[in-house]
This record gives C-alpha cells, structure tokens and sequence, in this order.
C-alpha cells in the first residue's frame, strides 16, 4: 500500500488552527495527528475534548488521535463523541489492555496501541491480533522536534514480522523525529503511517514537506 501522511499539529500554530485544519485539508495528507497529553504519563499537557471537537468540525481528514494520558480507558466514549476515528493509547499506560481495545472497538473507532522507546516490540505478541494499528514512538513521547532514535527501524521490522506471522491486519504508524533523510527507510523497513510535526509545520512550505514524505521510498534513499 502506498504510506500515509498524518501531520502532527501539535507543531501547528494554534492561534491560527483554523488556518492550518483549512491547509491539511487541501494537503496531500489523509489524517491528522493529535497528540493529548496529561502531564502525568509524559511531562507535558497539550489540549483535551473542546478542541479535538473543533479540530473535527473543519477537518475532512481521519482524525489519529494518540493518547498519551494515564488510565486511557475513563475516556473512551468522549473521545468517539470529539471526532476520534484512530483511537491510539499507550501500552504503557494500561493495566487491561486487551479491555481497553475492546472497549475502542466498540465505541466503533479503530484500535491503536504504541509502544515507548524502551518497550520491547514482543510486548505485542498475545494482543496484535485485535489491533488496527501500532505506533512505534520513535522519540520519547512528550515533545515535537526531538531528534529521531535508530533503534525505531528494527522495531518496525519486527512489528512486520509480528504482524505476518498472525493474523494481524494492523497498520504500522511511526511518530517522532521523521522527516525527508528517513522517511524512506522507514517505509522500506514496514512504516504504513508517517507522522511529522516540525518537518511540516516548522518549513517555509509545508506542503511540499508532505508531498517530500509522501514520495519517500526505497529508489529514494540517498
Ligand atoms: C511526541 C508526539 C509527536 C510529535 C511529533 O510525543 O507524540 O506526535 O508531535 O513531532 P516531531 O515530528 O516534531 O518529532
Ligand atoms: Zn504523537
């Protein structure tokens, strides 16, 4: 399949979010990354359900919502009703994982688990057939325009082995650190969803960045 871009606007200019919504709609990118934080599971917050909502009334876009919040499953239900179409919590962050995939299922949104630097991809092993997507973070989750951490490339490699060896139809989503120098080996070792923040919003044309990320693949690495 050809990958996806789904920009990060945690790296948007907020007092004009409108603006930058109207720009990813008109972008060759089909989803929109959004990153809540709770300042509890990672030491940052960003924003909650008022303005995923309005992020959903402009955006024409799937709606890959990451949480990174403790105890993800006390909200599965406001974020369905705030316009989450991927529902992606951290494998970190959950006691019941299994019930909490469920849980997003059937609130009827895709299902994402993501995996923090040190967690070792295996982790997955008795839960990758429920999921629709991992997120591999290739950064430690909490910031934008953290350097990307190597290591990331054997884990989507081992995510595709783990996904091939089930019956896995789980996507492969990449966030942190991912611009135009890895995008392509990204791809090659298994990514199906790209997400960037700063290489996107942080340019002088956003748009060529995504239509840069979009193009990236094997016959492209330098
Ligand atoms: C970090 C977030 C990322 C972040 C990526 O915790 O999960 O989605 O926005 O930003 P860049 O692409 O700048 O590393
Ligand atoms: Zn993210």
């Amino acid at each position: 399949m050809q990958h996806i871009i789904s920009p990060s606007i945690l790296s948007a200019d907020f007092m004009n979010l409108q603006s930058e919504i109207e720009f990813l709609n008109n972008s060759p990118a089909d989803w929109i990354h959004i990153d809540v934080m709770d300042g509890v599971f990672v030491p940052n917050l960003t924003f909650g359900f008022p303005i995923i909502k309005q992020i959903k009334q402009h955006a024409n876009k799937v709606m890959d919502v990451h949480l990174m919040i403790t105890q993800p499953e006390r909200y599965i239900a406001d974020f369905k009703e705030a316009g989450a179409d991927v529902l992606t919590v951290h494998y970190e962050a959950c006691t019941h994982l299994h019930r909490t995939i469920q849980s997003i299922k059937a609130n009827g949104m895709k299902a994402g688990v993501s995996l923090v630097p040190h967690s070792p991809v295996n982790l997955l092993e008795d839960i990758i057939e429920e999921l629709d997507l991992v997120l591999i973070m290739s950064v430690n989750p909490g910031f934008g325009g953290q350097a990307f951490i190597e290591n990331s490339y054997k884990k989507i490699r081992q995510t595709a082995e783990l996904i091939k060896a089930s019956n896995s139809k789980s996507l492969i989503e990449v966030d942190g650190g991912v611009n135009d120098k890895n995008a392509a080996e990204l791809v090659d070792a298994g990514a199906n969803v790209l997400v960037a923040g700063n290489f996107v919003f942080k340019a002088e044309n956003p748009n060529e960045q995504i239509v840069k990320l979009l193009n990236a693949n094997k016959n492209t690495i330098a």
